[in-house]
């Protein structure tokens, strides 16, 4: 017997370029779809998951990819099963290797929300069934496909578009500017001089950026990366699992909340994003609810998105063209 060897989702840096498109289109028809038959109360036609169940392995709490991969894999007829840090074995009584020999075993896919990248990818390691990042500390995927979902939905094209990042640079962000590299959405980063992007990351957007070669810049000034933006994004200074750090980071990021005075530097047309949770140091509520602010359709768009990334690599194998 050979043994398949699952594929793996665990950065946008996995996709190519048209998966990443595909994956988009996916969700946008699946979005359409529901939304038609909904209205008309009618089942929409999805399915591979019946009689099979998908495991979620999550260690830091979730609001949105909780509900997002719940009801996305009931969309797909599957079972979904919550296993939380406090319900299953793993760090206490067992090790990654021994968990995802186990999990795998008896389930079709898994989604993990774990501390560090190493965890994840040691889980798909040595999981028999593929496995989806559900966010990490270094990267966010699922989030990066609602963000592009959600541009799309609202610029109706990837071209000529420009993203300002105010803020932490974090896993959301490093997911966020793979995707743009890969597509060609030009991207200036406005972070405080003592906060680096790690160098293998940039090596990863750098080389994503190659065919389109789309232009990816840093700035120390949150006005000067906002200029010409048609979407500016930020997301919390203090990340799951930084709380001891709270009160150094909130210090260290003053001055990069994103307030209407920037928004105004930004495209008259100009967006707002963050992929939530949100505090309001890193944004005032004036943008955060504001007319300009896309953030509920974004997180809507979790669901839409997952339910064709977990039909992508949990029905369909990592077959995504
Ligand atoms: N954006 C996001 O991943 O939210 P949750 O932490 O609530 O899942
Ligand atoms: N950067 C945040 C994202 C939460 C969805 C965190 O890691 O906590």
């Amino acid at each position: 017997v050979v043994k398949q060897i699952p594929r793996h989702f665990l950065s946008i840096r996995d996709i190519t370029r048209e998966e990443l498109l595909r994956l988009v289109e996916r969700s946008a028809e699946i979005k359409t779809a529901y939304k038609a038959n909904y209205a008309a109360r009618k089942p929409v036609a999805l399915s591979g998951l019946e009689g099979q169940n998908v495991a979620m392995l999550f260690s830091k709490r979730s609001t949105r990819t909780r509900i997002s991969v719940e009801s996305a894999t009931t969309c797909l007829g599957g079972n979904s099963l919550f296993l939380g840090k406090d319900d299953i074995q793993l760090g206490v009584n067992e090790c990654m290797y021994d968990t995802a020999r186990v999990i795998s075993s008896m389930t079709s896919g898994i989604v993990a929300r774990v501390n560090s990248y190493n965890d994840v990818a040691t889980l798909a390691k040595h999981s028999s069934t593929p496995v989806i990042n559900g966010l990490c500390d270094t990267f966010h995927p699922l989030q990066a496909l609602a963000d592009l979902l959600t541009i799309k939905e609202t610029f109706g094209t990837f071209d000529n578009l420009k993203v300002a990042w105010v803020g932490d640079v974090n896993n959301v962000l490093h997911d966020m500017l793979i995707a743009c590299a890969k597509l060609g959405i030009g991207a200036a980063v406005a972070k405080p001089k003592d906060v680096s992007i790690r160098t293998d990351i940039l090596a990863l957007i750098k080389e994503a950026a190659k065919e389109k070669n789309t232009k990816i810049e840093f700035k120390d000034d949150p006005k000067e990366a906002v200029k010409n933006a048609d979407i500016v994004v930020t997301d919390t200074w203090v990340s799951m699992g930084q709380e001891a750090e709270k009160e150094q980071r909130l210090k260290q990021f003053a001055g990069y909340q994103v307030t209407e005075q920037i928004m105004e530097l930004a495209n008259k047309s100009g967006k707002f994003m963050h992929c939530m949770p949100r505090h309001p140091e890193e944004v005032t509520d004036e943008v955060f609810y504001g007319p300009r602010s896309l953030v509920f359709q974004e997180a809507e768009n979790r669901k839409w998105t997952t339910i064709a990334a977990l039909e992508a690599f949990f029905v369909n194998r990592g077959n995504i063209l």
